[in-house]
C-alpha cells in the first residue's frame, strides 16, 4: 500500500493518478478529504482524512502502509510539520519516502525554503528508511497563477531579468515518483528534476504574445518594487514574497540549465512548455466579462 500525503496538491494529485491508472493500492490523504472525493476518482482510491498536526491521525493513516509520498505545502511550519509526518512514518512500519524536496538545497542556501527542504532531508538522512529525494525546479502549474495579471493587465512582472529558468510539468515529477515507488532500481536516489528547455520571463511573455495574438509584456521590477506588488497587490504573505525574490535573485546569480533525468528514468522527453501552455491558454486569455465563469479550472 502506497500512502499519498498531498493528495490535492499539484503533484500529490497527478501521482494518485498515475497510480490508479497503474493499478497499484493506494491510499490518498487529506485534512478535507471531501475534496478528494469531489474529484470522482475509482473506488479502488482509498480516500482518508490526515492531519500532520494529528499524531493520532497520521497514526491511522500509515498503518498497513509501506511507502510514503510527501508533498507538503510551503509555511514556516513546514520543517515541523514534515519532521513530525516522517518520524510518524518510520514508526508505524513505512519502508521507503518519497519526498518532494526543492533545487538548490543545502544547508547554507540562498533560499530559505531550500535550508527548510534541506533540515527536512536530513532528518530523512538519519533514518534508516529508503528514501527517494525529488528536486524539481519550478512547476508549470504555478505559472496558472499568473493569468488573470496576464489576462487583465497584459504583463508578467518579476526581478530576474532575462535569467533563464527551468520548468517542470508536476506530471511529470508524479511520473518520476511513481517510478520509484513501482521500481527498484529508481528508488533510493536523489534527482534534480527539470523541463527539457529553459525559459526567461520575456520569452514567455514573447511566447504567450504570439498564441494569444495580442502583446504580453514582461516588467522587470526592483527587488523592492517586486516585494511590494507581490505583498500590496497580490495579497502574498511576507514569507511568501521573500521566497519568490530569493528564488529569482538565485537564478540570476546561478542561471538554471535543463537536466535529462526526467527522460532517463521514464524513458520519454518530459511534457514541453509548449504544450503546457496550450492546453492551458484560456487560463491567460482576456476574456469578456460574461465569459468568465467558462474559465474552469485544471484537473480531474
Ligand atoms: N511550486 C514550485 O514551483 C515548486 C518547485 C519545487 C519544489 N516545490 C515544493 O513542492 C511542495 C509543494 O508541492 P505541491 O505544489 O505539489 O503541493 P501543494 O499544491 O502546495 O499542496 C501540498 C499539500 O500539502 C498538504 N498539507 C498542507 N498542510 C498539511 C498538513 N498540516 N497535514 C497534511 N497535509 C498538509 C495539502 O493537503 P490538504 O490541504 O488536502 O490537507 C496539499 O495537498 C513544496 O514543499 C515546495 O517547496 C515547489
Amino acid at each position: 500500500m502506497i500512502v499519498v500525503m498531498g493528495a490535492t496538491g499539484a503533484t500529490g494529485n497527478a501521482l494518485l493518478t498515475r497510480l490508479l491508472d497503474l493499478g497499484v493500492p493506494c491510499r490518498a490523504l487529506s485534512r478535507t478529504p471531501d475534496r478528494l472525493r469531489a474529484m470522482e476518482y475509482p473506488p479502488e482510491a482509498e480516500i482518508r482524512y490526515a492531519d500532520a498536526t494529528n499524531l493520532a491521525a497520521l497514526r491511522s493513516a500509515f498503518h498497513g502502509a509501506t511507502q510514503l509520498f510527501l508533498a507538503m505545502t510551503n509555511s514556516p511550519a513546514q520543517v515541523e510539520l514534515e519532521t513530525r509526518t516522517i518520524e510518524t512514518a518510520a514508526a508505524c512500519g513505512i519502508e521507503h519516502i518519497v519526498k518532494l524536496s526543492a533545487p538548490a538545497v543545502a544547508s547554507n542556501s540562498p533560499v530559505t525554503v531550500a535550508r527548510w527542504h534541506y533540515a527536512i532531508e536530513e532528518v530523512l538522512r538519519a533514518t534508516d528508511l529508503t528514501h527517494t529525494i525529488l528536486r524539481p525546479y519550478a512547476f508549470m502549474q504555478k505559472l496558472l497563477l499568473l493569468g488573470p495579471q496576464v489576462a487583465t493587465q497584459g504583463t508578467i512582472f518579476g526581478t530576474m531579468c532575462e535569467s533563464p529558468c527551468n520548468y517542470i510539468d508536476c506530471r511529470d515529477i508524479a511520473d518520476v515518483a511513481a517510478a520509484a515507488l513501482t521500481r527498484a532500481e529508481i528508488a533510493g536516489g536523489t534527482y534534480l528534476l527539470t523541463g527539457a528547455h529553459t525559459y526567461s520571463y520575456p520569452q514567455l511573455a514573447a511566447r504567450l504574445s504570439s498564441m494569444l495574438n495580442t502583446a504580453i509584456h514582461y516588467t522587470d521590477l526592483s527587488s523592492t518594487d517586486f516585494h511590494q506588488h507581490l505583498t500590496e497587490q497580490s495579497g502574498l504573505p511576507t514569507w511568501l514574497a521573500n521566497h519568490i525574490i530569493e528564488i529569482q535573485q538565485l537564478a540570476i546569480a546561478q542561471p538554471e540549465h535543463p537536466t535529462d533525468t526526467v527522460a532517463h528514468i521514464l524513458g520519454k522527453p518530459p511534457r514541453t512548455l509548449e504544450s503546457f501552455l496550450t492546453e492551458n491558454l484560456d487560463t491567460f486569455r482576456h476574456l469578456p466579462v460574461s465569459d468568465c465563469a467558462s474559465r474552469t479550472p485544471r484537473g480531474r
